[in-house]
């Protein structure tokens, strides 16, 4: 295909078996450019293969602009760096969801209306009775968000602004009592109601670290830090998860259906997951005796499958911004605290042995989100299989501003299609004879 070429190309034309025909050329606000081949198929018989959907647009998008080239992270045109430097995380979640940042009254209304969903509905602990201790978080995390469509049966309605606001809010209150109580769960301890005279934070680190045995404050250090990580992973366009949520919504089903898929897809390790696999890697190298060149050779033989987990990013090819903020972060916090990990000085060696690396270098390979982010969970006492979870709770505002977005657009369902490769036509040969 040859576009039309000029400083903003109108069309672009296709010559396929002599027949050429004219596409038009979408120019996003910030200068992107896609071919909207929409009547490809009805105009040839065509379709276009694209695997792991490296060059396709799903959809236009006016919530997070993401330049990879550049490291650029915007949220509704906001740079990232100053959200995460001015802004509370539910101001954030507010702008995502709604467009704007939020006025004081808004913002005021907007933690009240999250306030009054704080706690689960009784009888969901039971769910938690049925799980194995030693269960994913992750596991229970979207079977339970899943399960929340059968307690609220009020708020199905995909098309129903005041359902879809109500789900909205329950899913941003209840999602870190959901989540502190698997973790509860996992250590035999009772659970631990939400406090709503609390800020977002800080009632997450009450539920998961206070018992009724004592008193428990959060370290007002932990309560930024946390803050600061759930703004870096509160949007990033149409990553794995949340073009999950957009396909499972495109279908009407509900919010919460919706979400729970999404976590489903931000637990593997190349996507969310790899904050988890990174400390894993990292404790790892550690134990063997901090050989960092070992690993970096590792990742590098084609025959191994060991990756530096952590590292590389499909849209990335520069720093990501959010490495670079939570690697500050990181720093900030070890050293008032006057932590010595191990981990943190492993991680960086091999992020410098590894950028020094040709294999990395020419690759565009540099530290992701996920690279740093264990590193400070570490510091704040949070387990590690707790690292995805908070990716997930930081991540909600994402998908549920997508799946507005996607609604609001009146799209159409999600339903990608294929070439087929396998075999033709063939005659059905009974059992007896195979
Ligand atoms: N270690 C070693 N080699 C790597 C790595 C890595 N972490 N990442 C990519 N490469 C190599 C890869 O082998 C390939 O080499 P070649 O061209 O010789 O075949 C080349 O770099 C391109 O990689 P790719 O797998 O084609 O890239 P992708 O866009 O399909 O995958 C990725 C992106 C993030 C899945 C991948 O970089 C990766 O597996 N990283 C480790 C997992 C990770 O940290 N994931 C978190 C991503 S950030 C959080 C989020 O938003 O999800």
């Amino acid at each position: 295909m040859t576009s039309a070429v000029s400083a903003t190309p109108k069309m672009a034309r296709l010559v396929l078996d002599g027949k050429e025909i004219e596409f038009p050329v979408v120019v996003g606000s910030e200068g992107e450019v896609g071919i909207d081949i929409s009547a490809l198929r009805a105009s040839t018989g065509a379709i276009t293969l694209d695997e792991a959907y490296v060059n396709t647009g799903s959809t236009r998008s006016g919530i997070t602009f993401l330049d990879g080239e550049e490291g650029v992270l915007r949220y509704r045109g906001y740079p990232i760096e100053t959200l995460a430097q001015h802004c509370g995380f539910l101001e954030v979640a507010y702008l995502l969801i709604y467009g704007e940042l939020p006025t004081a009254e808004q913002a005021d209304s907007f933690r009240e209306d999250i306030r009054n969903h704080t706690m689960l509905h009784e009888d969901m602990k039971s769910f938690y009775n049925g799980f194995p201790r030693d269960a994913h978080p992750m596991g229970i995390l979207s079977s339970v968000v899943g399960a929340l469509s059968t307690f609220y049966q009020d708020a199905m309605d995909v098309h129903d602004p005041d359902q879809v606001e109500v789900s909205t809010h329950r899913l941003i209150a209840k999602l870190p009592t959901i989540a502190a109580y698997s973790y509860k769960k996992s250590i035999g301890h009772p659970f631990v109601y939400p406090k709503n005279s609390l800020p977002y934070c800080d009632n997450f680190l009450h539920m998961m670290f206070s018992t009724p045995a004592g008193e428990y404050h959060a370290d007002p250090d932990f309560v930024e830090a946390l803050n600061l990580l759930l703004i870096v992973h509160a949007d990033h366009e149409q990553n794995c998860s949340t073009s999950t949520v957009r396909m499972v919504g495109s279908s009407n089903a509900n919010l919460y259906a919706s979400v729970s898929a999404g976590i489903g897809a931000l637990w593997g390790p190349l996507h969310g997951g790899a904050n988890e696999a990174c400390v894993d890697m990292l404790e790892r190298i550690v134990e063997d005796g901090g050989n960092v060149k070992k690993y970096v050779d590792m990742a590098k033989d084609k025959k191994n499958h060991f990756r530096l987990m952590g590292f590389g990013h499909r849209v990335y090819k520069n720093r990501d911004p959010r490495a670079t903020i939570i690697k500050a972060c990181c720093d900030k916090l070890l050293q008032k605290h006057h932590v010595k990990d191990p981990l943190f000085e492993v991680a960086q060696e091999l992020e410098e042995t590894a950028l020094r690396d040709p294999y990395f270098v020419e690759r565009k390979l540099y530290p992701n989100v996920d690279f740093y982010s264990g590193v400070i969970y570490r510091a704040m006492g949070i387990p590690v299989q707790m690292f995805t979870v908070l990716f997930a709770i930081g991540r909600l505002p994402g998908w549920i501003a997508h799946w507005k977005e996607m609604h609001a657009d009146g799209s159409r369902i999600n339903r990608p299609r294929q070439i087929y490769v396998g075999p033709t036509r063939r005659d059905f040969i009974p059992t007896d004879q195979r």
